[in-house]
Formats: structure tokens, C-alpha cells, sequence
């Protein structure tokens, strides 16, 4: 299996900076992404539940309103094809999965939104409880719940969703099939507990860094001025987007992978985060925030570019994850 299997708990929300021209503003703020900070969401790295005969793992989403739809619909489309195309199609004995998503269609007598009078669906709107709530994100970052999450029973119990800024061009769809990615309960490649061995992380690089730094000194001056970089809870205090990349040790000890899978579409790029975006290239690497080394021996780093389609471990451990028929 290529990927991590447990996730670190309630930090479920998982971004990944989007490239429209929108995505990043010039005068970055260290505010959190609504919720972000919230630990709502736990335990959640867990399979899909199966139904019916063929035991599909049917991932039902649903949009806030008919112009999220409008918007965001078309991107969501082609992230859905992207990952069926990697998989050799839709669920079916040849393709090997049972994985199915599913735009929710509501009966002409109800409606289809998410949203209803403002509120989030509940159990008497015909739409699943667990479906994936996709709405429009115009913070420019797309984050999505990881895996299933189980209704316990708390406010957010069971509920899945994704924000996806909704000036993504189709071309673009690659970030909302990373975001898919998540809903299907894989984690960032860079956060493997031996990413170490692999990449190197530039926080420093990170958009947002010195400013977080002051705000951390001003109100924490006690506090390892690294923690920022290297404990996610600081980091998610702060907003401050290096908890993208920080391994956790006791959640991520089951990575029965033996590589690291550079072809990820998990894995970040190199310039994801970066506050001087446009001066990482694989020409010029000073300012990028992840780069690869080039041999285990760790003696020359290299630009890693941008995965927009699953990789042959992202397919295989989907295919085992959510495999034909729920064969384990
Ligand atoms: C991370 O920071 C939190 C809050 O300051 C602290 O309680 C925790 O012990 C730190 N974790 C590690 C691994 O240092």
C-alpha cells in the first residue's frame, strides 16, 4: 500500500494553494481559512462505506447553491475524469474499483442544493447525511476532509466537505483531483514520516513566514522560534501554511510504502506555498519551499514539478483501498 493510513487527529482539512491568478494575493494574511483551526474533524482517515450488490464505495457530493454549481461544476467534472481515467474507467470488475462519485439529483419535488434556507441538509432532505459538501472557497485555497468520517455524534459528526475556489479553470482541475484525493482518504506524499530521506522542506520559503515568525515572538517569545515549522499545532495556530508539510510521527507510522512516490499527485510542488512564486523554476531553486534530492546520498536538490494526474501508487492504492466488490 503507497499511502499513510492514519491521519493525524482533528486536522482532518487538508489545502492545497490553487494556481489561478486569484490564488495568491500580495499581502498575505496569517488568518486561518474558516475552520481551519478548529480540530472538527477526527479519526477521519477511513474507507468509504460500501452498499448495494456490487458493494460501490458511492461517494455522493452536493453543491451550496446552483451558482456554486455553475461555477465550480465543470472543474469538478474533469477532477472526477482525471481520477476514472487513471482507473481504467468507472467502478466494474475491469477497471478493478468500486469506486463511484455522484453529483446528488434531487426528485423534481426537492431540491438539490446542499444549502437549504441557509442551513446544511439534514436527515429529511433526500440527500445522504455523509455526502461531500462542495462549495466555493474565495479564500483561494481548496481543502477538503480527509476519508470518511464517522457521525459521532458532534456537530460536524459525519459531514465531508470541500472548498474549491471557484476560479479554477478547468486546466486546472488537477488541484480538485488532489482535493479528491483527500475526500478518498490519501495524505500529502510530503508528509511521510521519512519524507526526510526524499525532499527538503524550505520553510523559510513558506509565504507567510517572517510575518508568522513576529506574531509567534510577540505573543509566544518563549516558544522555539522553529516550532512554526516543525509543530503542526503552532503551525495551525498561526494559519501559517508549513503545516502542510510537517510529518507526524504518531500518525502517519503506518506507511507500509517502502518509496517515496515522486509522481504523487499528493506530493506538492515545488513552488506550492511559495512566497516568491515566481522565482522558483526548475533554472533557479533558492526560493522554492519543497525540492528533491536527487540521490540518497543527499547531494544536489532538484525542482520537482507538478503532478496533475495520479500516479501509478495513487491508482494502486485506490484500487486496494476501494477495490471490486470490496475484496480486502
Ligand atoms: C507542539 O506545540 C504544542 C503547543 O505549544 C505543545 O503542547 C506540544 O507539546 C508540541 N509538540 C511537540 C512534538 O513538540
Amino acid at each position: 500500500m503507497k499511502f499513510q493510513l492514519l491521519l493525524r487527529a482533528g486536522s482532518a482539512l487538508v489545502a492545497l494553494p490553487l494556481v489561478s491568478p486569484f490564488s495568491f494575493p500580495s499581502s498575505f494574511t496569517s488568518t486561518p481559512i474558516d475552520g481551519s483551526t478548529t480540530p472538527i474533524y477526527r479519526d477521519a482517515r477511513q474507507r468509504w462505506p460500501r452498499q448495494g450488490e456490487d458493494k460501490l464505495a458511492v461517494i455522493t457530493y452536493c453543491y451550496d447553491d446552483h451558482a456554486t454549481q455553475a461555477r465550480l461544476a465543470p472543474v469538478m467534472r474533469k477532477a472526477i475524469q482525471i481520477w476514472y481515467d487513471e482507473l481504467g474507467g468507472p467502478a466494474s470488475k475491469a477497471s478493478g474499483h468500486g469506486l463511484v462519485f455522484k453529483e446528488y439529483g434531487a426528485p423534481a419535488s426537492k431540491s438539490p442544493w446542499c444549502l437549504q434556507n441557509g442551513k446544511l441538509w439534514t436527515a429529511e432532505s433526500g440527500i445522504p447525511m455523509d455526502a461531500v459538501r462542495v462549495h466555493a472557497n474565495d479564500r483561494a485555497k481548496a481543502v477538503s476532509t480527509v476519508g470518511y468520517i464517522e457521525d459521532d455524534g458532534a456537530e460536524t459528526g459525519g459531514r465531508h466537505e470541500m472548498r474549491l475556489d471557484p476560479h479554477t479553470a478547468v486546466e486546472g482541475a488537477w488541484v480538485f483531483a488532489h482535493e479528491l484525493g483527500h475526500v478518498l482518504g490519501l495524505l500529502h506524499e510530503h508528509q511521510r514520516v521519512d519524507r526526510e530521506n526524499y525532499v527538503n522542506f524550505k520553510c523559510a520559503n513558506v509565504q507567510g513566514f517572517h510575518e508568522t515568525q513576529t506574531v509567534s515572538f510577540e505573543q509566544n517569545p518563549s516558544e522555539d522560534a522553529n516550532s512554526i515549522c516543525t509543530n503542526y499545532s503552532v503551525a495551525q495556530r498561526y494559519g501559517f501554511d508549513a503545516m502542510q508539510y510537517i510529518p507526524e510521527d504518531n500518525h502517519f507510522q503506518t506507511d507500509a510504502s517502502p518509496t517515496f512516490d515522486f509522481n504523487s499527485i499528493m506530493l506538492y510542488d515545488s513552488k506550492t506555498f511559495a512566497e516568491l512564486r515566481e522565482s522558483c523554476n526548475a533554472g533557479s531553486t533558492d526560493y522554492c519551499v519543497l525540492l528533491k534530492w536527487t540521490s540518497p546520498a543527499k547531494e544536489r536538490l532538484e525542482y520537482i514539478d507538478t503532478n496533475k494526474v495520479p500516479s501509478e501508487g495513487d491508482v494502486e492504492f485506490v484500487k486496494s483501498f476501494y477495490n471490486w466488490q470490496g475484496r480486502d
